[in-house]
């Protein structure tokens, strides 16, 4: 030992591999006393115990998602100027976007539940409107219960892309309602982290199509969607 460490780093490599480990297990034998066997075993089995209860929980906990409908859209008001080279878009909708939990073990906490309406990944609507109510606890499957929101969207004068104009005209627009927010799956007093949501539900409203939607009270056109939305983490 003493000749390699003389000898420099070269050696230092040949020294670690050589002396090192004989000289740990020599030390080992010297020191330790007889391990116990028992109590070995005993902590050994508390380890994988705890292991298996970790994994369970990881996997019961984890993100399920629920799964959100857009049930039908009211829309009050859709004017689009023609106005060039700029259109734009001045709106009224209202939504009913209902949620359920398709877990049997766990129930969901929803937090700080938001939405806005885009066309053609352009915002139409205020940036965000709060879902009310923006928090809500939802047992489990097996009790069926849904929860409902039926938020109002508005935009004034919202610069859109000109492809709308042609969309009017052929009596289709097709729009994105974003939902956005937090979740956690509960067990009794367990939660799991939040994750967050970004859930996206596409309405295909009809507006040329004669019939398909029906005029509600206080004016406008109600279309019965009942689509189920996207999910996406
Ligand atoms: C557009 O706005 C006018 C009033 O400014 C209103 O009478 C009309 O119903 C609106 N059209 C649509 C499709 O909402
Ligand atoms: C609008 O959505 C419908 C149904 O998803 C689809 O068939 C149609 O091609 C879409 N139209 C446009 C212009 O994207």
């Amino acid at each position: 030992m003493l000749v390699n460490y003389t000898n420099g780093l070269v050696n230092n490599l040949q020294d670690n591999h050589e002396a090192k480990p004989a000289a740990s297990t020599a030390k080992d034998k010297d020191t330790k006393p007889n391990p116990n066997r028992y109590s070995g075993y005993v902590l050994a089995g508390a380890f994988v115990l705890c292991l298996i209860v970790v994994i369970v929980l990881v996997t019961v906990l984890g993100p399920t998602y629920p799964l959100f409908i857009l049930e039908d859209v009211t829309v009050r008001s859709f004017n689009a100027s023609a106005g060039t080279p700029l259109v734009t878009l001045t709106s009224h909708l209202d939504a009913t976007i209902s949620a359920g939990n398709p877990s049997r073990i766990h129930a969901i906490g929803y937090h700080g539940l938001r939405a806005y309406v885009e066309y053609q990944s352009q915002w139409i609507t205020a940036p965000e409107v709060p879902l009310s109510p923006p928090d809500l606890y939802q047992s489990t499957a097996s009790h069926r219960s849904t929860a409902t929101w039926t938020p109002s969207f508005a935009g004034d004068a919202v610069r859109v892309s000109p492809a709308l104009l042609q969309d009017l005209n052929a009596g289709v627009v097709n729009v994105t309602i974003h939902v956005k927010g937090r979740v956690r799956g509960i067990i009794g007093a367990l939660k799991s982290a939040p994750w967050s949501l970004d859930v996206r539900c596409r309405a295909s409203l009809p507006f040329g199509k004669l019939g398909a939607g029906v005029p509600v009270p206080g004016g406008g056109l109600k279309f019965a969607l009942g689509k189920p939305c996207f999910n996406r983490g």
